[in-house]
């Protein structure tokens, strides 16, 4: 068989684990042949290909980014795009295709298949909220880069007597603000699933600096006041119709200088969180991803995301997959509360 490989969306650590993972047994036990496709999606609708063989995986495991490049190209947009990905993988006489990517490069791998095309996913994102999945991959190492920051901003706070703000990534799920401000100690965690009421933040703020104790709050990317409390502005859209996030972290820091007369300051930590080499458990569950899309590609099983459930890697339907967003319980939340203030 021939089989075509792509990263699409946001680029995460652990992309090349699975493509190592995937070639090297495709084309060792199996006796498969690859072939990448540049930039996600924009690869197989423009028919831009590179060579897939073992010699360009090797020395790739521990490496951050994708060796593939990714966009977030949406086909289902462009008109005749599922058309011309059809024709690109009869012309580059691709079988089936493994599409490594988030909710968005999932969700055109669903509709794809349902026009036919032979594909297998695989869950990739720091956000970690794919449902179908307990993780994915990216998500640990993007926690353990916030959780180092957090511990950092304790000593400068300290020194300063500052409230110090660290706004995460996410999108719309607050799991890495929850892992990585229980990790840190943080003393207030903010996510997009549980309005904040800016008055209970600044109570928490002014609680922690009458214990001579500086605060340290963190701050999901897409987390909210309740509603008319503080005036946000709306972010440009991309591709796929999603707002672009960031910002509310100096938001939160003018209004708690403003409410408790103290100073307070934000980092962002923006794409740092998403860059360099991948955590160990990222590289192992990356590994088994690829290794668990490469034989149900070969078994035929099409329609599928890879996903762990416990530490079993099992199949579910992409539609299931990609149905709805895996958000942070109220129960998750509640445990990281008893640390407030
Ligand atoms: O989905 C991963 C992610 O890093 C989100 O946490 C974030 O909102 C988004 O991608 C940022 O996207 P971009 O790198 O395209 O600005």
């Amino acid at each position: 068989m021939r089989i075509g490989v792509l990263t699409g969306g946001g680029d995460c650590p652990g992309l090349n684990a699975v493509i190592r993972a995937v070639v090297r047994k495709g084309v060792s036990v199996y006796g498969h042949e690859f072939v990448g496709f540049r930039d996600g999606w924009r690869g197989p609708l423009e028919g831009d290909t590179m060579p897939l063989d073992i010699q360009a995986v090797r020395g790739i495991l521990p490496r951050g980014g994708t060796i593939l490049g990714s966009s977030r190209t949406n086909p289902i947009k462009i008109e005749g795009g599922v058309d011309r990905i059809k024709e690109n993988l009869a012309a580059t006489g691709v079988d089936a295709l493994i599409a490594i990517g988030g909710e968005d490069t999932l969700g055109v791998a669903r509709q794809l298949y349902e026009r036919d095309v032979k594909v297998v996913g695989v869950p990739k994102t720091i956000d970690n909220d794919l449902s179908g999945t307990d993780y994915t991959f990216g998500f640990d190492t993007a926690v353990n880069i916030a959780t180092e920051a957090i511990d950092r901003l304790h000593t400068t706070a300290e020194s300063h007597h500052r409230a110090l703000i660290c706004e995460v990534m996410g999108r719309h799920a607050g799991w890495i603000a929850l892992h990585a401000g229980m990790a840190g100690g943080a003393n207030v965690i903010l996510i997009p699933e549980r309005p904040f009421d800016i008055d209970r933040v600044c109570e928490y703020v002014e609680s922690r600096f009458r214990t001579r104790y500086s605060p340290i709050l963190v701050v999901a990317e897409g987390a909210h006041p309740i509603e008319g409390q503080i005036a946000l502005q709306a972010g440009e859209l991309d591709a796929f119709g999603h707002v672009r996030l960031g910002g509310i972290g100096e938001v939160l820091a003018k209004e708690i200088e403003k409410r408790t007369g103290k100073e307070a300051r934000t980092t962002v930590l923006g794409h740092i969180q998403r860059g360099g080499t991948p955590t160990a458990y990222d590289r192992v569950l990356a590994t088994r991803f690829g290794l668990q899309a490469i034989d149900a590609v070969h078994e035929g099983d099409y329609g599928i995301m890879v996903a762990l459930r416990g530490t079993d890697m099992v199949r579910v339907g992409l539609d299931v997959a990609t149905a709805e967003l895996k958000t942070v319980p109220v129960s998750r939340y509640a445990e990281a509360e008893v640390f407030f203030g």
